[in-house]
């Protein structure tokens, strides 16, 4: 797949002197969903800001589809679309005059047809003639996307689309945005969220502290940085663990029962044979033993907790 957006060595300090962004690099491929991971504070709106225009970087270059996003402003631009963080819209106006006006903010000819489709695809079409002010929450979430499409973007940004959205509205968000990958459009989002990058994405990037601290595959990531749990159920309970099967630092439930052994999927050797036998040596007998793979969110829990241990 190609590369719709190319950033190289980004880094943002603000007046302040904080510093938002230390070089981070990443090309985006049309056609994905790319889910910026991270707590807040992390950088992710800022990243995102500096793609769409809105902030200057400090040093390195942005472009988007060959147009650099400082010189090349207006070009790159009308290739974005942007669902802010917050919700911002004109309360008396339409939801129709809304996206008709965004529209020709950017120089785009009018289309009727093209923002029916887009009102009918986000199920606001026969929300065309109320006013912002009589919409819920989720409505003008909804409305913030199609003012985003209106112009015909190929790529759409969405900062933190379902922060302060009940469990039930997420869901919808989340279809609504794997639509909109199908109609072919790239989609960058933004969460502190786990559950919605592991539901969502197709590569994942985790930025804190303005550093991009990796950006995989989902699957590869969870693979790869997967740890992998065997629970291991014991015939009788036992107080405590002997200390021959010390080396293994396993975890003993807490009635006595069971052990947990934690394991790295990717190493030569996990261990488990050694274990089974020295297990039985100690003189256990086992009951039953289950594997399960970690989630991206304790993936995610032991990178920041890594990057803070560096940092002192
Ligand atoms: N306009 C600004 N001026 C000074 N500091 C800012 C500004 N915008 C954001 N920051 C700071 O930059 C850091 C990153 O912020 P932001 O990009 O909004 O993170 P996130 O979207 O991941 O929560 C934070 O420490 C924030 O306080
Ligand atoms: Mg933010």
């Amino acid at each position: 797949m190609s590369t719709i957006v190319s950033v190289q060595n980004l880094s943002k300090t603000y007046g302040s002197g904080l510093k938002a962004l230390q070089h981070v690099s990443l090309d985006i491929a049309e056609g994905e969903i790319l889910a910026l991971l991270g707590p807040n504070g992390a950088g992710k709106t800022t990243l995102i800001s500096i793609i769409c225009g809105i902030v200057t970087p400090s040093s390195g270059a942005v472009e988007v589809a060959g147009h650099d996003v400082v010189n090349d402003y207006r070009e790159s631009r009308k290739l974005i679309g942007l669902v802010p963080q917050e919700i911002a819209l004109e309360p008396f106006e339409t939801v129709m005059n809304t996206v008709r006006f965004s529209r020709g903010l950017f120089g785009k000819p009018r289309n009727e047809a093209h923002l029916e489709r887009v009102l009918r695809s986000l199920s606001l079409w026969d929300k065309r003639d109320s006013q912002a002010k009589e919409l819920s929450g989720g409505m003008k979430r909804r409305v913030l996307i199609a003012k985003a499409l209106s112009h015909e973007p190929r790529i759409l940004f969405l900062d933190e689309p379902t922060a302060g959205v009940d469990v039930e509205l997420r869901k919808d968000m989340w279809e609504t945005v794997r639509e909109l990958r199908a109609s072919g459009v790239t989609v960058i989002l933004t969460t502190h969220y786990i559950e919605e990058a592991e539901a969502m994405a197709d590569r994942v990037g985790v930025i804190s502290k303005g550093q991009l601290l990796l950006l995989e595959e989902k699957a590869a990531l969870m693979s790869r940085m997967g740890k992998k749990r065997l629970r291991i159920e014991l015939q009788s309970t036992i107080s405590s663990i002997p200390p021959t099967l010390s080396r293994y630092q396993l975890e003993l439930g807490s009635d006595g029962g069971s052990l947990v052994y934690t394991y790295d999927v990717q190493a030569e050797r996990t261990g488990i044979t050694a274990l089974l036998n020295d297990l039985s040596a100690a003189g256990l007998s086992l009951r039953d033993l289950q594997t399960d793979q970690s989630s991206l969110e304790e993936i995610f829990v032991g990178l920041v907790n890594a990057e803070d241990g560096q940092n002192g």
